[in-house]
């Protein structure tokens, strides 16, 4: 596959709104830096308001220098503004105005739609774009939508019911910003360039596999949103399901969109059932201290019903019925107002069988444990077991280090890589429809299941219940897993 940027209108819907100037633009402005790229892709922002082109620009250009961002390579001749009308239905006006760009810039017909907007206006949206005859175009044309694809596995049959009214799925990138972190995407080299690790990468040699992706904030502004998703679907459903999904899979034939997300698939269709009362573990947290300061617990969170149930953390135990990993537990870990922010993957291998150090003083060695850390910074740790100099004998566990700023400096943000591939017509690393509805259908059940939900501290590990599903999660706060 050619990954040569083509001419293109990049139309991004919500041209006004937080997500665009905070990421949306940062990445585009890292993008069109690239040697080449600036002088085929022309912004187009489109929204309610009733803004110029000029507008568009002055503001754009101020989210970039508070980002820090520098604007050489920055072209208000490229970036243009047309406004949808108060009722944002002025779809016409839209066609109209991306045909006029593309005679004046002798573009070729190749279209991007950002949908940066309200996942409520997607189907809206989605249909206004067909009805406008806008899901064709002399050259290609692809639509862009973000997480959540739907509240439950209704309306993300719905919404996909929408889309494929009107676009086919080859036009379609579901962004999940964790597939475009560096470290997501290395999973696969790692796993798959290297036969050291692929070979190992199964029931007889792994015993545990444990996720974690704690963070110290609460949640912010966002109540009005959150109370109604919680954490199982703000965050397992969708980016802690591509974490596990990318660990657990099976090698695919090639590195294509397709052949990755159909083994991405049977994984999904090969997850035991979920116990409510034996495999899962929901919190909420109370009040507490976060980096030595005093913080309210989620129920004193302005907008935050005082009676809420919803969870803030999701304790999980699964397991795949398939060759590699049965009888592997793999255990998850999400919460807000942890005891600090960490996104985590520790694949936990055998010990060895019998210690031949034990009358030497040594009588339990550690395991073999390979960290993969996606945050606060992104790299890989292998742990292994050495013998300490001297006397008295003495086994120590130590561990190789790879970070990728040590090594490579820029890491692109997710965003740039995602937004990259959108113009490249790079589905890899976008969520397939059939892959957000299994996610769905496995996870939400969860939550009409009546699992209690436990209080922990802010500023904890999380509920000390959690100990039930894997004894290695203490309340007291094991990062790490030891042993
Ligand atoms: C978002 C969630 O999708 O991901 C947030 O809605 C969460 O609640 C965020 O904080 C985490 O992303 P990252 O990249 O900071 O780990």
């Amino acid at each position: 596959m050619s990954r040569v940027v083509a001419p293109h209108i990049y139309v991004i819907f919500g041209a006004t709104g937080d997500l665009t100037h905070r990421k949306i633009l940062p990445a585009l402005y890292n993008i069109v830096s690239r040697n080449g790229v600036g002088e085929k892709c022309y912004i187009l922002g489109a929204s309610r308001s009733d803004w110029t082109d000029e507008k568009f620009r002055d503001v754009a250009r101020d989210s970039l220098t508070k980002k820090g961002l520098d604007l050489t390579s920055w072209n208000d001749n490229h970036v243009f503004y047309q406004s949808l009308g108060k009722k944002s239905d002025d779809f016409a006006g839209l066609k109209a105005r991306i045909e006029a760009l593309e005679a004046e810039f002798n573009l070729p017909g190749n279209r991007v739609f950002y949908l940066s907007i309200p996942p409520q206006v997607y189907p809206s949206t989605i249909e206004a774009l067909g009805n406008a005859g806008l899901n064709t175009s002399p050259g290609w044309t692809r639509v862009v939508i973000e997480k959540p694809f739907g509240h439950d596995l209704e309306s993300a049959k719905a919404l996909n019911h929408t889309v494929h009214a009107h676009f086919s799925e080859e036009q379609v990138y579901r962004i999940d910003h964790y597939l475009g972190k560096e470290t997501v995407q290395n999973l696969l080299v790692f796993r798959f360039a290297n036969a050291l690790f692929e070979s190992q990468w199964n029931r007889d040699r792994i015993e545990r596999v444990e996720i974690t992706v704690a963070e110290n904030l609460g949640i912010g502004g966002r109540a009005g949103y959150y109370d109604r998703s919680g954490a199982l679907r703000d965050m397992v459903q969708n980016h802690i399901a591509q974490l596990f999904t990318l660990i657990a899979m099976e090698p695919p034939t090639c590195f294509e969109a397709d052949a990755i997300r159909q083994e991405k698939i049977k994984v999904l269709q090969a997850l035991q059932p979920i116990d409510p009362f034996e495999d899962v573990v929901f919190g909420q947290y109370t009040a507490g201290e976060v980096d030595g300061e005093a913080v309210p617990g989620y129920r004193e969170e302005a907008d935050v019903p005082s009676d809420s149930r919803t969870e803030t953390y999701v304790g999980l135990r699964l397991h795949v019925n398939n060759w590699r990993w049965q009888g592997v537990p793999f255990y998850i870990r999400t919460g807000k107002r942890m005891a600090e922010t960490l996104t985590r993957i520790a694949v936990c291998f055998n010990r060895a069988p019998v210690s031949i150090f034990r009358n030497n003083g040594s009588p339990n060695l550690n395991r073999n444990i390979l960290l993969i850390t996606l945050k606060p910074e992104e790299g890989f740790d292998l742990r292994f077991e050495v013998k300490s100099p001297g006397e008295p004998f003495n086994v120590k566990t130590q561990q190789f280090r790879f970070r990728y700023d040590d090594v490579f400096g820029h890491v692109p943000e997710a965003y740039e890589t995602l937004i990259f591939d959108t113009m490249v017509g790079d589905q890899t690393l976008f969520v397939h429809a059939e892959e957000a509805e299994m996610s769905w259908k496995y996870f939400l059940p969860l939550l009409t299941q009546h699992v209690a939900v436990y209080p922990y501290a802010a500023g904890s590990w999380g509920p000390s219940k959690t100990q039930t599903l894997n004894e290695h999660w203490n309340a007291g706060g094991n990062a790490l897993s030891k042993g």
